[in-house]
């Protein structure tokens, strides 16, 4: 009996514990395990001594043929790899460790992740079937050093292909997806290779779409997702398709021209212009106003002491309280 079979079994009608163990030709008890297992990966199974088991909000599976087939429109995937994980560690780690010759981008998709990654070491919230959690393998001949700005051009294509769904984000440099100042997703991107010739780059997006208020216990931001923010409806298929779409547009663009042509994008949704900050550089803060960035895709503050710089490394950028 496979785990992910017993997770597609489930929906909103009541299934008695014996008619489902009997479908799997396993034992109840045997089945129970299963359930207790989709649990703990986030899966809100409701169970009834007298009914059985039901979803109160089945979700909706990704369906790697429904993303083949809404991925058409877009020009610039005829050759990408796509491939469906039902549970993986981390899509971006499975795609590190994937040596096989890059022949063309390659997409990997994932139900749930086990150790999903954040920045800066943070653990990522990966509920099964419950968000988006996919990584794109690029090959670039820009080099490592050539790779500045990546993070940007990925969230500039991720508001592409959210504005279809009427979801209007904005961007938190470098790498945060805001709607108001809720964390809606983030981006990890690592790359390996040479400093100025070809690299492999990974690109990985957490996208909230439905996140169950369990799993999100704790969060340690404002966060929100495209249910909160009133999406309908919410297709999580479309929505995958339209962002491997938008996303290998971007990469072609920005591998030939670079930042520049993404940069008037990037002013419309800056979400920490004008905005009073705090840069941390380790155990340092440095306060200022947000300035936009520079043509190196680094982040501008307006200090008391001048302009300063910031390249995304290692640096954590927070909004400000300023009391009047
Ligand atoms: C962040 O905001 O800290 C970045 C979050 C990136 C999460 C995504 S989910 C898909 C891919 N696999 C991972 O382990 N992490 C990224």
């Amino acid at each position: 009996m496979r785990i992910d079979e017993v997770a597609h079994a489930l929906g909103r009608d009541w299934q008695s514990g014996q008619a489902l163990a009997a479908r799997f030709g396993v034992t109840r008890a045997a089945l129970w395990k299963s359930i207790e297992r989709l649990r703990a990966m986030g899966l809100v199974i409701e169970a009834s001594r007298t009914h059985g088991y039901r979803l109160a909000q089945p979700p909706d599976w990704l369906d790697v043929g429904q993303i083949r087939s809404s991925l058409r429109p877009f020009p610039a995937c005829p050759r990408v790899e796509l491939e469906m994980a039902f549970e993986i560690d981390s899509t971006n780690s499975a795609l590190l460790r994937d040596a096989t010759p890059a022949t063309a981008p390659k997409v990997l998709l994932a139900e749930f992740q086990s150790a999903g990654r954040g920045r800066r070491g943070r653990h990522w919230r990966s509920p099964l079937g419950a968000n988006l959690y996919l990584s794109l393998r690029w090959s670039s001949d820009r080099g490592i050093a050539g790779l500045g700005g990546l993070s940007l051009v990925t969230g500039l294509a991720i508001t592409r292909a959210l504005r279809p769904f009427g979801i209007a984000i904005r961007l938190k440099w470098p790498n945060d997806l805001w709607i108001g100042q809720d964390k809606l997703g983030g981006i990890l991107i690592e790359a390996s290779g040479e400093h100025a010739g070809p690299c492999r780059v990974v690109i990985g997006i957490g996208l909230n779409v439905r996140m169950p208020v369990d799993a999100a216990q704790d969060i340690d931001q404002p966060w929100t997702d495209l249910a909160r923010a009133g999406a309908a409806p919410l297709d999580r298929s479309r929505i995958a398709a339209a962002l491997i779409g938008e996303l290998l547009a971007a990469l072609q663009r920005f591998e030939v021209d670079g930042l520049a042509p993404f940069l008037p994008d990037w002013e419309i949704h800056d979400a920490l212009r004008d905005l009073p900050l705090s840069v941390h550089l380790g155990e340092q803060h440095i306060d200022g106003v947000g300035a936009g960035i520079d043509r190196l895709g680094q982040l501008q503050l307006c200090t008391d002491d001048g302009m300063r710089v910031f390249a995304s490394g290692e640096v954590s950028v927070r909004p400000r309280r300023v009391h009047p």
